[in-house]
């Protein structure tokens, strides 16, 4: 059969709540035009993260029953830690509430004023967690990256030259750990090879210095090797994941992601004097070393997870998914990130409105046309979210990118979901020439894209676009 069907059967259904246009414009303008601010009931098929949204099987509600919720030496934890070892070969496994209480505790660990940590690309609570040590976060994407249309496969890889230049320029003492982000979130959720890991991997024995992975999507980006890097094909993507893990020092995790559980996380290493260290700042703030701050339940969920998420079924229908909506979107024209990546789809606001410079926020203007036409939730990821503003001169430094992504949340939305998605995105590219320029009218300090209002200006001549 050519149709790839959804793996699941659907036990338990939540009504989605269908708008009209009217009613959306209401709901944007209330919320200052940033969809963060929206409330979730007034969206209509959400795609603003693939963080904590999916859907549990059966067997993870029913493992969430048996749960033990004691304090200390609970159940749980020894099926969650045992989970973790089986598959990632960490000798130390230490729970948190989810991703970023890892990257917090793991760079309060290993890092000091004056280091730099070199990445693919960090993601930004990982640049904040390592910013806020008074570290530099320096981001080494390969070459290949810079072209959103070309269809190289790995266009997460790091640029391996730029982090032997970097380990020569800065004394390598000042480097307390390279990582690498697996899928590179922000760029693009593309792969990272597994020779592109095991070339970083021998870089950073060569200089003594450890390597970490950021693995919340460790699935996906085994699914992609599996299915484009040559002699990998017939690799069980178990196999795949253990060999990825084998190349690292250490990891951090968001189980909100390929955990397919709703919230947790957790620090692996192979070196027990820093996990010792990471546990003791793990009873400070997040909670004793067989919890970490989840409830025990949670990890439960997180122990089924990490097994369901390696079966080929989903990983085929997931990648599928993902494939299909870019492969439509680019039939019909619209300038899309290719190829697919692992979690999301992003569109080039640039390329989509060009009549809109970066300070008019052409990510802004198609984030909030397309909810008013659809009620489909997107984000920007452009000058809204990554520009500077001067506070002092009040000028704009512009985004490298204007992108747009819609995340797909897991084993949540079905195929005519994303038929309608489709739909929505091509309706608003029909009429790409009236999106309207948009300004910043309220902003904090910092992560601003969370809570600034923004206010739609006065439309330019349309552009004739051909
Ligand atoms: N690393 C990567 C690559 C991520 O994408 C995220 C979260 C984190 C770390 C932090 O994990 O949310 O559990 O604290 N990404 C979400 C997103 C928020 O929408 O891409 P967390």
């Amino acid at each position: 059969m050519r149709t790839l069907i959804e793996p699941f059967r659907i036990k338990t259904v939540e009504p989605i709540r269908v708008t009209s246009p009217a009613e959306r414009a209401r709901a944007l303008r209330t919320a200052g035009h940033n969809v963060f601010l929206l409330r979730a009931d007034d969206v209509v098929i959400d795609l603003l993260t693939d963080s904590g949204t999916g859907a549990m099987s059966s067997a993870q509600w029913a493992a969430m029953m048996n749960a033990d919720e004691s304090y200390a030496g609970s159940r749980s934890f020894y099926r969650f830690e045992k989970a973790v070892k089986d598959l990632t070969g960490f000798e130390w496994v230490i729970p948190t509430h989810q991703g970023r209480a890892a990257e917090r505790i793991l760079f309060q660990v290993l890092c000091k004023t004056g280091d730099v940590v070199p990445n693919n690309t960090h993601f930004d609570t990982t640049r904040a967690n390592i910013e806020f040590q008074g570290a530099t976060a320096l981001d080494l994407p390969c070459v290949e990256s810079r072209d959103l249309g070309s269809d190289f496969p790995f266009k997460g890889n790091m640029d391996v030259a730029g982090l032997r230049r970097a380990l020569h320029e800065i004394a390598p003492t000042r480097i307390p750990l390279v990582m690498m982000t697996i899928t590179n979130n922000s760029a693009g959720g593309q792969p990272v090879s597994l020779a592109n890991l095991k070339e970083v991997a021998a870089v950073c024995r060569e200089y003594g210095r450890p390597f970490y992975l950021d693995a919340c999507r460790f699935a996906e980006n085994t699914w992609l090797i599996k299915e484009r890097e040559p002699g990998q094909h017939d690799r069980t993507p178990r196999e795949i994941a253990r060999e990825i893990f084998s190349l690292a020092d250490g990891c951090t995790f968001s189980a909100k992601k390929d955990g397919l559980s709703n919230i947790g996380g957790f620090l692996g290493s192979r070196d027990a004097d820093v996990a010792r260290r990471e546990k003791d700042l793990l009873i400070l703030t997040e909670g004793f070393p067989t919890y970490g701050g989840m409830a025990a339940r949670d990890m439960e969920a997180i122990a089924v997870g990490l097994t369901e998420v390696m079966e080929e079924d989903y990983l085929a229908y997931r990648a599928n998914c993902l494939r299909t909506l870019v492969d439509q979107l680019a039939a019909i024209g619209v300038p899309v990130v290719r190829p697919a990546g692992g979690h999301a789809v992003y569109l080039d606001a640039a390329r989509f409105a060009p009549h809109l410079s970066p300070v008019e926020l052409p990510g802004i203007s198609l984030t909030a046309e397309l909810y008013v036409c659809s009620g489909v939730r997107a984000v920007e990821l452009g000058t809204a979210m990554f520009g500077r503003h001067d506070l002092a001169t009040g000028a704009e430094q512009p985004a490298p990118r204007e992108l747009v992504r819609l995340a797909l949340p897991r084993r949540v939305y079905t195929q005519s979901h994303m038929e309608y998605v489709v739909e929505a995105i091509a309706t608003v590219w029909e009429r790409r020439n009236e999106l309207r320029p948009f300004r910043i009218v309220e902003q904090p300090p910092f992560l601003r894209h969370f809570s600034a209002r923004y206010e739609p200006g006065i439309p330019l001549a349309p552009l004739v676009i051909n």
